[in-house]
């Protein structure tokens, strides 16, 4: 039978690399593009099948910061699919990013230059908005959205028989000190996007104390900072090709940069591993191979899997 795997924000960036990576893995796959613009999912769709014409690709349209539009979505797939193997929740927007030049600077002649690159800590702020629905739209797309989406696929994802996999794209930006329970949509604060990419991070957490008994296994991943349309909203296409060669040294400190959508994919793919692990960790436990049946203390930084690419 074709594996089923589903990815949101297939339509550009590290989920249009990660579509043609899985279809040169796996010639026979159906995948399931899910995209919010139609005529760009089906130009996705007519390539992807004209380089791998066996596979089956199919398309739903889901603006995931929309909940209408993410209860319709998923009640198509329920009605398309009898499972789903693996869900890239991958769709997400820093929309109208602001560089921070006076910690950009202070940064530059300080110890953690390094550090402040490859997270970004403290270097960028958004201007966040309210969607239709009322909700902060960073929060709404990066993180609620797609928690509806799973919970109404949960009758195709949870098989204890045969496990799912959930692989969220987060970032290393996320940060807890822009996190907080008491202002979840973080409205109050100048971070947005930070606070719900660890709002992902603790999601992910949550979903495996949940849903590991019911066969579904999730992780988060950093791909690393890759030129997309999300970087280039940050300095222009010209400006990261002159800062490449720069970059490129940098690589030989920090593994965080990426550059490419190609290689982002690598930690999308490493997430799928870690998930098999996980499982097989669960399932030493549960026949008795480890003797103490505390829950671990899962820290977040043992679920985040950046890649050295
Ligand atoms: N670029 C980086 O350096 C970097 C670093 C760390 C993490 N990430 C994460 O990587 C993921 C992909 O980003 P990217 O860098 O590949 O940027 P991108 O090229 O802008 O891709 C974002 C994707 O999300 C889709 N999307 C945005 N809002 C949506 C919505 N409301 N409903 C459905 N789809 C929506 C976009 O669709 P449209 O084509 O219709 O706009 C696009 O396909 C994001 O979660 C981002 O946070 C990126």
């Amino acid at each position: 039978m074709r594996k089923a795997v589903l990815v949101t924000g297939a339509s550009s960036g590290v989920g249009l690399a990660l579509c043609k990576r899985l279809l040169e893995e796996d010639h026979e796959l159906h995948l399931c593009l899910a995209c919010r613009n139609r005529s760009k999912a089906e130009a996705v769709r007519e390539a992807l099948l004209a380089s791998h014409p066996l596979a089956e690709v199919s398309i739903v349209q889901v603006d995931v910061s929309d909940l209408q539009s993410v209860f319709r979505a998923s009640g198509e797939l329920k009605q398309r699919f009898q499972r789903l193997d693996y869900v890239y929740l991958n769709a997400g927007i820093m929309p109208n990013p602001q560089l921070n030049i006076k910690a950009l600077f202070s940064g530059l002649f300080s110890r953690k230059v390094i550090h402040m690159f490859s997270t970004a800590e403290g270097l960028l702020t958004q201007e966040d908005q309210i969607t239709a629905d009322g909700l902060q739209e960073v929060f709404e797309t990066n993180v609620f959205g797609h928690f509806i989406l799973i919970q109404e696929l949960a009758p195709l994802l949870c098989h204890s028989d045969s496990p799912s996999q959930l692989i969220w794209t987060s970032s290393r930006n996320a940060r807890k000190s822009n996190f907080c329970l008491e202002d979840i949509q973080h409205s109050r604060g100048q971070e947005p996007y930070s606070s719900s990419k660890y709002a992902v991070d603790l999601l992910s957490v949550a979903v495996n104390r949940n849903f590991n008994s019911r066969g579904l296994y999730s992780s988060v991943v950093c791909p690393g900072t890759m030129v997309t349309n999300m970087t280039c909203g940050i300095l222009p296409p010209c400006v990261w090709t002159l800062l490449t060669p720069i970059i490129w040294l940098l690589r030989f400190f920090a593994n965080a940069f990426t550059l490419t959508p190609y290689n982002g994919t690598e930690a999308l793919r490493e997430g799928v591993r870690a998930g098999e692990e996980q499982r097989e960790e669960g399932q030493r436990i549960r026949s008795g191979f480890r003797a103490d049946s505390r829950e671990p203390d899962v820290g977040l930084e043992l679920t985040h899997r950046e890649i050295a690419a």
